[in-house]
């Protein structure tokens, strides 16, 4: 029998969709209890299946929300448009609800858990009416692997059971797996309720109450309020960040936000590194990085371009999964020369977010194509020419793709077993005062630089600083006290015999005009390529600078490009005063955290001072 007889009558009231069966006691109690809470019209379990991935994009095509691509130029594709107020995620509404606000740390929102859950119980009350309720049952991680986590997300929005279905391993297989098993109740709603006759809007969302919250002490996240990214797919940042760092802080692992790739050598040698960048700082790129032509027989292969989960092994190393099955990526600048891989991802069976529209029914955003086109429908969907004196895609405009489209796809892509990580690199958008790239001198070392890391506003997130710490790319995402984070960082040292080494990039430095002085993308290979030299227990010489070890002019392979030594000294160069005022401004930081400021960190940043003290006014290279 596949629904328990209680569960079923007292459903009865709703239209049960969908095929999807399952026994799991908590799940079933648990769909029941909100279906009652927030009185949808029906409930759908989602099986995951094509045809019912189909069956929702017709009907938001029907409904308005989606518009269908031109077949024959980008077959099973669509165009969303949110909410113009619902483009991004919203971290001042985004809330860790640990028992005690010390855990959640300052930099986290913090309100007690019994208050916030009242909260949330009125808003929810009634909130789906007129909506259907999809029971989402996915999978982080490949399939019943050991270090994948089954959550279930209840949502009422379709663009979200879509995109879900691209993101992660979703539908009835997850729950064959889950079995009585426990997982992640990821809870969301968009908070608009659709009275009966009342006409529905293409994007509903709730411009008044927007609440993302997770509970890291039963491992839930309540999302309410928003449909957009991160706010609404709870997979991603909600569970297999937040959540999952507080896991990992409890079992021994990492979940960071970090893209991961593995470099092929001509020799077949495979050398793989994970990378944190912020929002909107290179991760994707990075990912899908597409050597010089120069770089006969070296490749770069994808495995994530968001978020790495990294588990230490009895062997001694450290290895790393991608918890995603998708990419939710960043749509301007995407282009066929910064990022063809990319662009060939985008060929079929995609969603778009916000970019715009051309006359032909395909889509197109700011840096896609040297020629800007003539007329668009611009992402708030109006009338756009180059006059318009506005973008034609939001900046955060995104797109959604399945992982395995992707030309540059890691054959280990599903490994269960992950893949042995060599190198962290961590790089921020950073137009002043730190290089192109410098390896930590160790460890410790290494999670001071990335504990300190800085960064320029993006469009990623809505309202933020022109420049802001974010350590470790995790400000928006550490679901719990960032300092006992750094600490759980720097507990590795004894538990992994092989730690990889530790790098900080920056490929955003600017010229006196104001122009990036690095060219970035493809290019990056160089500093890639540099990298593993060092790991492999080549490029053995370097200089060594205040920050730590560098790469002289003549480390780095320059075929195919012309950047002189003096155009390298630019963004290798180490400005003292600039550094200690660097230095002496994280002091601010740290005093945020009080007796839980590891005394480590704060070691290295006397350390530094020092080694800045005896260092010349400018620091070269040679
Ligand atoms: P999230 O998905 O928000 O986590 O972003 P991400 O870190 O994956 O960033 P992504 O690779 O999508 O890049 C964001 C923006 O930075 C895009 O507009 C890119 O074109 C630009 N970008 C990426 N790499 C480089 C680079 O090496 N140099 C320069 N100048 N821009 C870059
Ligand atoms: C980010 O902001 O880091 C993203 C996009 O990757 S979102 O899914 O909205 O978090
Ligand atoms: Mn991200």
């Amino acid at each position: 029998m596949p629904w328990g007889r209680r569960t079923r009558r007292r459903v009865e009231r709703q239209r049960m969709t969908g095929t999807t069966r399952t026994r799991n006691k908590k799940l079933l109690a648990w769909v029941e209890e909100i279906a009652n809470k927030c009185k949808p019209e029906r409930v759908h379990w989602c099986d995951g299946s094509q045809e019912e991935y189909d069956r929702l994009c017709a009907e938001m095509v029907e409904s308005g929300t989606f518009i269908k691509l031109n077949e024959a130029k980008r077959p099973n594709s669509y165009l969303c448009r949110s909410d113009p107020g619902d483009v991004a995620r919203v971290e001042d509404r985004t809330f860790i609800c640990s028992e005690r606000k010390e855990d959640a740390g300052p930099t986290n929102n913090w309100v007690a858990p019994a208050e916030m859950r009242a909260k949330l119980d009125g808003l929810f009350e009634g909130c789906m009416r007129g909506r259907t309720m999809y029971v989402v049952p996915f999978s982080m991680g490949p399939l019943g692997s050991d270090i994948a986590h089954i959550g279930v997300q209840i949502s009422d929005s379709p663009y979200v059971a879509v995109n879900m279905r691209m993101m992660t391993r979703m539908g009835q297989k997850v729950l064959d797996i889950l079995g009585d098993g426990d997982f992640v109740p990821c809870l969301h709603s968009i908070g608009a309720p659709l009275e009966p006759g009342q006409p529905d809007v293409a994007w509903p969302c709730n411009a008044d109450h927007k609440y993302i919250v997770h509970f890291p002490a039963d491992h839930s996240i309540v999302s309410f309020g928003s449909g957009y990214g991160g706010n609404a797919l709870l997979g991603k940042k909600c569970f297999a960040l937040r959540i999952a760092s507080s896991m990992g802080r409890e079992q021994g692992w990492l979940a960071e936000h970090m893209l991961i790739l593995g470099v092929e050598s001509p020799e077949g040698e495979k050398t793989y590194v994970a990378a944190a960048f912020p929002s909107a700082c290179g991760k994707t790129n990075f990912a899908m990085l597409v050597p010089p032509a120069e770089f006969e027989g070296w490749k770069v292969r994808t495995i994530g371009d968001d978020i790495a989960w990294v588990k230490p092994q009895p062997d001694g190393t450290l290895r790393a999964i991608n918890p995603e099955a998708g990419f939710f990526g960043v749509a301007p600048g995407t282009s066929i020369k910064s990022n063809p891989n990319a662009l060939k991802t985008l060929n079929a069976n995609v969603i778009f977010t916000n970019v715009a529209l051309t006359d032909d029914g395909d889509v197109w955003w700011e840096g896609l194509t040297d020629e800007t086109p003539a007329h668009l429908i611009d992402w708030q969907g109006n009338d756009w020419t180059p006059a318009s004196g506005r973008p034609a895609a939001h900046p955060n405009s995104r797109f959604t793709a399945p992982a395995a489209q992707c030309p540059s796809i890691d054959p280990a892509w599903e490994d269960p077993a992950g893949v042995p990580i060599s190198a962290f690199i961590f790089g921020g958008r950073l137009s002043k005062t730190f290089p192109l790239v410098f390896e930590a001198y160790n460890w410790r070392e290494g999670v001071y630089w990335a504990a300190t890391m800085g960064s320029e506003a993006t469009a990623a997130a809505v309202g933020q600083a022109a420049i802001r710490r974010d350590p470790f790319a995790m400000l928006p995402f550490c679901g719990y006290n960032m300092a006992d984070y750094w600490n759980h960082w720097l507990a590795m040292e004894g538990k992994v015999e092989n730690l990889p080494r530790i790098y900080r990039v920056n490929w955003f430095r600017k010229d006196e005009n104001g122009k990036f002085v690095w060219p970035g993308f493809g290019d990056n290979m160089r500093v890639l390529r540099w990298i593993v030299d060092r790991v492999r227990g080549r490029a053995v010489d370097a200089a060594e600078s205040p920050f730590g070890y560098m790469p002289r002019y003549q480390d780095l392979n320059w075929a195919g490009l012309d950047f002189a030594e003096d155009k390298f000294r630019k963004i290798m160069d180490i400005d003292r005063k600039e550094a200690e005022a660097e230095a002496r401004d994280q002091e601010e930081l740290f005093n945020r955290f009080g007796s839980h400021l590891p005394d480590e960190i704060e070691q290295q940043r006397v350390a530094l001072l020092k080694r800045l003290e005896e260092a010349p006014d400018t620091w070269r290279i040679g």
